[in-house]
């Protein structure tokens, strides 16, 4: 069953809504690791450097969470809480939201990152049904780093992030999701040679270093 899902993710379908008209069709990277394997950093100095606008799917989840009037807020916190993913409806909705908002301001912005997603099963079905043939996934740029590096990174954001999960019974349960969930989809892409892997032990410049080659050998 999950094998299937990759197979259409690499399928290049030619998308009527892009094809002829002066809009590219979205360039995405995805971006995994870790919860606190430096994934929001990297992708920072990622969009200093390179033409790419950096989406992070938990920054979009935590902005829904705030935003007054919205009818998941309660839901989100829940999910971000206790390490779960949130159902893909939610996300995705966000997701093309903005990649059709920063298109729409400016339509050579068409290279994304987009951080923290497919974290799952459902979150790469979600993809598939919703945004197949209207983007291209490139590759995934995977920030591989042991768990007890990630959760020391975390707690040390946590002193300042106010971040509800960044603590250490939060981190205990992303850590199981990212393992359980998250890391089947990485092995998914990768059985089709699409993961780009980096070892994100190392310091921010020195991971950044590894980032630059492959971006330009990518590009
Ligand atoms: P993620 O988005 O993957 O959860 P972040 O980029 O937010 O991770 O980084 C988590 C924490 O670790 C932040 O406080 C960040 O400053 C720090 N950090 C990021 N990369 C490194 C690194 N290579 N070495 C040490 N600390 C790092
Ligand atoms: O990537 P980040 O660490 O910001 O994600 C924080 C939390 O947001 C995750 O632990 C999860 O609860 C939620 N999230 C999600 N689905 C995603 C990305 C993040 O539910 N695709
Ligand atoms: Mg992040």
């Amino acid at each position: 069953m999950i094998g299937r899902l990759i197979g259409s993710v690499c399928q290049r379908v030619p998308s009527s809504s892009y094809r002829g008209s002066l809009m590219m069709k979205p360039q995405v990277v995805f971006v995994l690791g870790g919860p606190g394997a430096g994934k929001g950093t990297q992708c920072s100095k990622i969009v200093e450097n390179y033409s790419y606008t950096h989406l992070s799917a938990g920054d979009l989840l935590r902005a829904e969470r705030a935003r007054e009037g919205s009818e998941f807020g309660q839901l989100i916190a829940n999910y971000i809480k206790e390490g779960k993913i949130v159902p893909v409806e939610i996300t995705i909705n966000l997701l093309k939201k903005a990649m059709e908002d920063t298109m729409d301001k400016d339509a050579k912005k068409f290279r994304f990152l987009i951080d923290g997603f497919p974290r799952n099963e459902d979150n790469l079905e979600g993809w598939n049904k919703v945004m197949e043939g209207a983007a291209d996934v490139k590759f995934v740029l995977f920030f591989d780093c042991g768990n007890e590096v990630c959760i020391n990174r975390c707690l040390e954001r946590g002193k300042s992030s106010g971040r509800t999960d960044d603590n250490r019974e939060s981190l205990e349960k992303r850590i199981q999701t990212y393992l359980q969930s998250t890391r089947p989809i990485i092995e998914l892409y990768e059985k089709h040679g699409k993961v780009r892997t980096i070892d994100a032990s190392r310091s921010v410049d020195e991971v950044f270093a590894d980032v630059k080659a492959i971006l330009d050998k990518e590009d």
